[in-house]
């Protein structure tokens, strides 16, 4: 088969590992990619919001599937846009994206569909959104409705905090992301995500993971994308990975089925484990970065059969086998991540730290400048490493980030801490 990936980070770059592993596989095309992908396929620049350029692109390539690796292109219809082409793609239309493409409508369907989330409602004006806060008082979360690059969310632990979120996200900063706000109830426990497979009428469990969100150590500092992951998550034995499909997943996938836009590839819940147990943080209709880092390496099964029985809706009903083994993947940024990061920084020593064994490299924000690997992102490299438990695994990726010499990143030194207190 031939295949084109969508996407230029850590994710894809993890996916085309996977996806270059398939006896399926004829050839790779990642658009627009990245420096470590370019070994693994053809690098090919596309637009991504171009649907058009895409589809031809296919139709003469003769691409019998496309993985779209981030949630902007779903979210604006690439999916449908090719599947009325007559060209395959692994991911939901956009109808079903809304779940990740809008928080208001994700509320709105838990509720009706009695799915475990936090109390909310939504706003259009300051006025109104500030006096519910005051009446709910704090801590409280204030989310903007849209897509916002993980920038749209304040946990304020003040009245006063929750104020000026409301205002900046009103101020119009986030574009039509910020038209309405969502504020919700703060949820207290332990932060995981939980990924399944889905093929329109069947969901079939794929992985759990936990990120760290806060760009400091000790959960600190602002939001980012994720500065590492660690799969699996200790968290979610058996019992809650069962109570999470039943809960949350089986009703979410009969939810958007009755609602006329049937769910189909991978659902990406965001999940807070409470005392009363797992409620819903939010929806993505894709995979997670830097999660799919920690959890393709423990995949011992062919990604591209998998993606493809998704969108065939053919999915079998046993689940895909991961390794009991633990990846942990720790993300190199940028100094200045998460606000504007320091481009043009050169880093070396990335083939040593590919050669240890247990140690996947993949990259998240670089350029090739001649032979020179160059940063060019806030997120810039994801170092992964494998073992029998989570100490393991993270003595591993910090050995192999110990041989990287990189003056203009920084890392946690902490990636884990969560699953180490369970394993005392
Ligand atoms: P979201 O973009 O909705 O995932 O929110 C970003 C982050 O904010 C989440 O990963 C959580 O760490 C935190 N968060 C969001 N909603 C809540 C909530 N209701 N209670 C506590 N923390 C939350
Ligand atoms: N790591 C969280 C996300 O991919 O949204």
């Amino acid at each position: 088969m031939n295949v084109l990936l969508l996407g230029s980070g850590g994710r894809e770059h993890a996916l085309a590992i996977a996806l270059a592993k398939s006896p399926l596989l004829e050839t790779l095309f990642v658009a627009p990619g990245n420096p470590g992908m370019a070994s693994l396929g053809q690098v090919v620049v596309l637009d991504l919001a171009d649907h058009s350029a895409i589809a031809s692109f296919c139709k003469v390539m003769s691409i019998d599937l496309v993985v779209v690796g981030p949630e902007a292109p779903l979210v604006a219809g690439i999916i449908d846009h090719l599947t009325a082409a007559g060209i395959k793609a692994f991911g939901p239309s956009k109808a079903a994206a809304r779940l990740e493409g809008s928080k208001a409508f994700a509320k709105d369907f838990c509720r009706r569909h009695a799915i475990p989330t936090a109390a909310y409602a939504c706003f259009t004006d300051a006025v109104s959104a500030k006096a519910y806060a005051r009446e709910k008082g704090a801590p409280i979360v204030i989310k903007a409705d849209g897509l916002a690059a993980g920038k749209g969310v304040t946990v304020a632990m003040s009245l006063d905090e929750a104020e000026a979120a409301i205002d900046t996200i009103f101020s119009g900063g986030l574009g039509q992301a910020g038209d309405s706000i969502v504020i919700e109830d703060f949820l207290e426990g332990e932060e995981v995500s939980f990924f399944a497979l889905c093929d329109g009428t069947r969901a079939l469990e794929f992985a759990s993971a936990q990120d760290h969100k806060r760009v400091g150590e000790g959960e600190s500092g602002p939001n980012t994308g994720g500065m590492g992951a660690y799969s699996p998550a200790p968290v979610m034995d058996a019992k809650m990975r069962e109570r999470v499909m039943r809960e949350i997943v089986a009703p979410t996938l009969k939810g958007m089925t009755a609602t006329g836009a049937p769910f189909k590839g991978v659902l990406f819940v965001g999940l807070m484990i409470c005392a009363d147990g797992p409620k819903l943080i939010e929806y993505n209709v894709r995979f997670g970065d830097p999660e799919t880092q920690a959890i393709l390496p423990r995949l011992e099964e062919d990604l591209l059969a998998l993606l493809l029985a998704c969108v065939e809706e053919r999915l079998s009903e046993r689940q895909p086998r991961l390794s009991p083994l633990t990846a942990l993947s720790v993300v190199l940024a940028a100094k200045g991540y998460p606000g504007a990061p320091l481009r043009g920084s050169e880093i070396r020593g990335i083939a040593r730290a590919e050669a240890m064994p247990f140690v996947a490299i993949t990259h998240a924000g670089t350029k090739r400048e001649g032979q020179k690997l160059i940063a060019d992102g806030g997120r810039v490299l994801n170092v992964t490493g494998i073992g029998t438990d989570v100490a393991e695994a993270r003595a591993r990726a910090y050995a192999a980030i110990g041989t990287i010499d990189w003056p203009g990143g920084f890392f946690r030194c902490d990636i884990g801490w969560q699953a180490l207190k369970h394993d005392r």
